[in-house]
């Protein structure tokens, strides 16, 4: 079975793809210095797919280190790189954290692709690069807008390095997936999304204040120029992401690139307010939820949506699950998550 490094496999995203990549016969290795993530979902990716996932805690940042990993795994034919800082309120606070950790970490990584002859690499990127999209929906050609945080700004300086990384000579083959606003869980319940601390994401704030975390959500703002005022984003459920890299990663494997590197959207295409997020989450939890309008929150796009077709023609992708899909395994994951902490 080809090897993969997970960079991050035991985050968000990370874990349901390293689970997605088991279930399609890849052997996976994970780095992962449980900076934003927890040893315990590597319990939970065993209880899905029986396999005992190696992690090694290291630091990206650390090049030594980093090196140690490639020397003991030699093997590795791909890496799929998701470990990075992506609270954006955090990165307007934190800047140096930001360019420090997501830049160096990607340096690091770059270089062992060329001292390890690592053929193949997939970019965690983000739909943040396009900034606030002058028409919607945003196709991969749709040019790069003001960043609207440091974080997002990591993300186009890496999408940045690694066309230049390219141009310089390298023959590993790249993608960048820029992936919308990823929700939902695994349908197991056994992993899902864990924020540190008081989320800043709509979805695990929604589930949140459903099972008594939080007291209120804050809808932030109500007088955009949108259908009901609340802001329009592409909502996408964790799983079909994660089945995306797997896709792409084939893609690679089989010799399809003809550009280096390669960008794919990865959206459901269809726009949904916070509203009608909220409204699909009373919908299939049964719940009302408790919220008020609130101001509007500094660097927010008024209105993102993907146009998929892309990766739907040339990696075979589709986004298969709905949104009420996604609000019910978010809120299945928050419950189990609460009886967890019940137990203890
Ligand atoms: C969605 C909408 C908020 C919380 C995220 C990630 C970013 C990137 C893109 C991957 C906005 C509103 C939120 C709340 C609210 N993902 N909201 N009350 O800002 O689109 O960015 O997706 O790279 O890393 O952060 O997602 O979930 O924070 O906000 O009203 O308590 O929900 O204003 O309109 P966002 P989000």
């Amino acid at each position: 079975m080809p090897k993969i490094l997970v960079t991050g496999g035991c985050g968000y995203i990370g874990s349901h793809t390293v689970v997605d990549l088991i279930e399609n016969n890849y052997d996976v290795v994970s780095i992962d210095n449980y900076s934003r993530s927890f040893p315990k979902t590597l319990e939970g990716i065993k209880a899905i797919t029986g396999k005992d996932v190696t992690n090694y805690a290291v630091d990206l940042c650390q090049l030594d280190e980093l090196r140690n990993v490639f020397q003991k795994e030699r093997d590795i034919v791909g890496i799929i790189h998701f470990a990075a800082y992506k609270t954006v309120p955090e990165s307007v606070a934190e800047p140096l954290l930001y360019y420090h950790n997501n830049i160096q970490s990607l340096v690091n990584l770059l270089k062992c692709v060329t001292e390890f002859g690592i053929q193949h690499f997939i970019f965690s990127s983000s739909c943040s690069v396009y900034g606030n999209p002058p028409s919607l929906p945003v196709t991969e050609d749709t040019p790069l807008g003001k960043a609207e945080s440091p974080y997002a700004y990591s993300k186009q300086i890496g999408e940045q390095m690694i066309t230049d990384f390219v141009k310089s000579g390298q023959t590993a083959g790249f993608v960048l997936l820029r992936y919308f606003n990823p929700i939902g869980a695994h349908e197991s319940a056994q992993i899902g999304e864990n924020p540190i601390g008081v989320p800043n994401n709509l979805a695990p704030f929604i589930t949140q204040t459903a099972i008594g975390k939080r007291e209120k959500l804050s809808v932030f703002g109500s007088d955009y120029p949108t259908r009901d005022g609340t802001c329009i984003r592409d909502y996408i459920h964790v799983m079909d992401i994660a089945h995306a890299h797997t896709l792409a990663l084939q893609w690679l494997m089989d010799g399809k690139q003809t550009n280096n590197p390669e960008v794919f959207n990865l959206g459901s295409g269809n726009g949904v307010s916070v509203l009608e997020a909220i409204q699909a989450f009373e919908q299939v939890s049964g719940l009302k939820l408790n919220y008020e309008m609130a101001l509007r929150r500094a660097g927010d796009v008024v209105a993102i949506y993907a146009n998929n077709t892309k990766a739907v023609a040339q990696l075979g992708w589709e986004a298969q699950r709905s949104l009420n899909d996604m609000m019910l395994s978010a809120w299945n994951w928050e419950k189990r998550m609460a009886e967890a902490v019940s137990k203890q």
